[in-house]
């Protein structure tokens, strides 16, 4: 039976969930037990993860070749019925010859195909300069062929780091969202502390959503779970300075879920943002928030942003199938000097204007300097420069 909800359907029509039910896991751990071992990494376990609980709906497992083609000269996928799905970035499980010498033998498995390292870097990048913090750590050194197809997960996956309570999955949220009474639901990745300057995207969505009509528009705010580059601030310290976001009033707990969305971050710039508001469907967001340079970072090797900071915004607003989704973008926020706050920039008084980039942000913590008042609520702040504290201790 399915139950009809006022929330946008998952991709596919159904959200997918691979975690085998309880009643069947003894049965399933028995018919595991001689089957051929591939042993995952990290981040191997974080798109198991993903892949787990149906955040990438329709995908059943790690991309068997066809959907890796299609990903990765598409950023889409056909299915059966001829609809399009977006998908933009590859979720593949790559082994190495020896694995493959192995499983190669059982009946079981043959879905093994080549790992193009240097053509998915280049596709899903745009570019294949040394120092992509993804590359580096899953790709480069990875073995030299993908191993993909259906997946039956045995357990859910669990961190045990205090935050699995978060991790709510995109059934869960589904579930929660219908609780609270959501009529629109609008969604805000980061994978960065929350500024008034994401805090004024965040509310200013709310404002124009009740003028458009809606009564309850809630709002998900879902910070990025998996890998992250060496120097963003680590999950458990982000969590707490979003918690200190609503402590302080910032944003209003009444009408925001808070939870982990547990990809691995990519820095793929507009490819990866696709991405992110396809899975924010599948969780049941209807509306997607996109500011400046989502899912950037700065070039590894030249002095400029890798992205244009443009694109992702725009990109977002074509990209094959995710028509359903209103997308909302958002020009740049910077801090206002005349008015002492976040504001949106306007060029035609371009010099009142103070950009506080993250790199800048980051030093202003370390160095126990305070920002201007009003670019971050106080206790959020303090939580950053107890972690930059936490850093020169150890
Ligand atoms: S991201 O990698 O998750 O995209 P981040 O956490 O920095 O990075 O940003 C979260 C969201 O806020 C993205 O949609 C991004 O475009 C937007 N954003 C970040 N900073 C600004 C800003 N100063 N002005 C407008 N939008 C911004």
């Amino acid at each position: 039976l399915r139950v009809r909800s006022a929330l946008i359907e998952p991709d596919g029509g159904k959200l997918v969930e691979l975690v085998v039910p309880e009643t069947r896991r003894r049965e399933k751990k028995h018919e595991a037990a001689d089957l051929p071992r591939v042993k995952l990494t990290a981040i191997d376990l974080q798109w198991m993860h993903v892949l787990s609980e149906g955040w990438a709906s329709p995908l059943r497992g790690f991309m068997r070749e066809a959907e890796f083609l299609q990903t990765l000269h598409f950023n889409s996928l056909r299915l059966d019925d001829g609809s399009v799905v977006n998908m933009s970035v590859p979720i593949v499980l790559a082994i190495d010859d020896e694995q493959k010498a192995l499983i190669g033998e059982s009946k079981r498995v043959a879905l093994i195909y080549k790992h193009p390292k240097e053509e998915r870097i280049a596709r899903t990048w745009g570019t294949t300069a040394p120092g992509l913090p993804f590359a580096e750590e899953a790709i480069t050194n990875a073995g030299n062929w993908l191993i993909g197809g259906d997946l039956e997960v045995l357990e859910p996956v669990k961190y045990n780091d205090g935050l699995d309570r978060f991790r709510l999955s995109p059934f869960e949220l589904r579930k929660e969202l219908e609780k609270r009474g959501a009529d629109a639901v609008f969604a805000f990745q980061l994978r960065n502390p929350v500024h008034n300057g994401h805090a004024l995207l965040m509310t200013d969505t709310r404002r124009r959503l009740l003028e458009m009509g809606y009564k309850n528009p809630i709002l998900l705010l879902h910070p990025l779970g998996g890998f992250t580059k060496a120097d963003d601030v680590p999950l458990s310290w982000r969590m707490k300075q979003h918690e200190k976001v609503l402590e302080d009033g910032v944003l209003d707990p009444e009408t925001t879920v808070v939870s982990i969305f547990p990809s691995p971050m990519l820095y793929a710039g507009p490819t990866e943002v696709q991405w992110h508001a396809k899975a924010r469907i599948n969780a049941g967001a209807n509306f997607y928030i996109v500011g400046r340079d989502p899912a950037g970072m700065g070039h590894p090797v030249e002095k400029r942003d890798l992205y244009d900071a443009d694109h992702g915004k725009k990109v977002l607003s074509m990209a094959p199938g995710l028509e359903r989704l209103n997308i909302l973008p958002f020009r740049v926020a910077a801090y206002d000097k005349t008015q002492g706050k976040m504001a949106f920039f306007d060029p035609s008084r371009a010099q009142d204007f103070l950009f506080i980039s993250g790199t800048k942000m980051r030093g202003l913590a370390k160095n126990k300097e305070s920002p201007p008042d009003g670019f971050m609520c106080p206790g959020g702040w303090k939580v950053l420069v107890d972690y930059y504290d936490s850093l020169s201790l150890s």
